[in-house]
């Protein structure tokens, strides 16, 4: 499929699919999103709830790389340990990751933001002390782990443009894939997909959205 590169509100840049009209990030600011979406809503909402060390967290949809990296940014100022998975079929070129200007804006390095898409796929590799990255190239449907992560960035293309994702299929391999008491955040607020996740157990709550988005979702899995 085709993909072009579009700069978002807050000058960051993200992957537009032209078939599908459809954006790897909101058009409103692709680092603003992942900052609220997954890092405030997610990753610093569980953290304030006292969860184990190492943090373990599952991506659903690696793309680009950008919520790994704002997670090992994270990680490393607060000094806190993370084993990360990313799940991805369709993998970002080399050529489309030197186009992407987040470790500029986030005040990262683009050296690890490199090394993070260079490392091979299936073997854990430590990116960077304490922050142990697993990139897995596979299909959201073959995931089967139970009872391993406490996070998961729920983060695929929106449900207009792959409704099979946003299922109660998907959303049981999530539930089952989570520890009890485990966060799944997602920017879609949509009322089929928060029904979808209360089908399977989960207890969901409305936040504010991002930018340019009213709300998003937060899916607990009850201890
Ligand atoms: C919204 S984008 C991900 C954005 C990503 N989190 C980022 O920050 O760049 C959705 C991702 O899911 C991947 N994808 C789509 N369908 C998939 C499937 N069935 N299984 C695995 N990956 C899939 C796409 O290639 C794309 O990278």
């Amino acid at each position: 499929m085709k993909r072009k590169f579009l700069i978002t509100g807050d000058g960051s840049i993200t992957i537009h699919l032209p078939e599908w009209n459809e954006q790897y990030h909101s058009k409103h600011g692709a680092l603003a999103e992942a900052r609220h979406v997954f890092i405030s809503s997610g990753l610093h909402f569980l953290r304030n709830n006292n969860v184990d060390a190492p943090v373990r967290i599952l991506e659903i949809g690696f793309g680009t790389g950008l919520n790994a990296f704002l997670t090992l940014l994270d990680s490393q100022l607060q000094g806190y340990e993370v084993e990360y998975t990313g799940v991805e079929a369709y993998p970002v070129s080399e050529e489309e990751i030197e186009k992407l200007n987040y470790a500029e804006l986030a005040s990262g390095s683009q050296d690890v933001f490199k090394r993070m898409h260079e490392l091979p796929w299936e073997i854990p590799a430590e990116l960077l002390p304490g922050f142990q990255l697993l990139k897995q190239k596979k299909f959201f449907s073959e995931i089967n782990n139970t009872d391993t992560y406490h996070l998961v960035y729920f983060d695929a293309f929106g449900p207009r443009v792959q409704p099979e994702l946003w299922t109660e299929e998907i959303f049981g391999k999530m539930f089952r894939a989570m520890k009890e008491g485990g966060v799944l955040v997602t920017y879609s607020a949509k009322g089929s997909v928060r029904r979808a996740m209360q089908a399977v157990g989960f207890e969901v709550e409305r936040l504010p959205g991002p930018p340019g988005k009213r709300e998003m979702l937060r899916a607990v899995k009850p201890s």
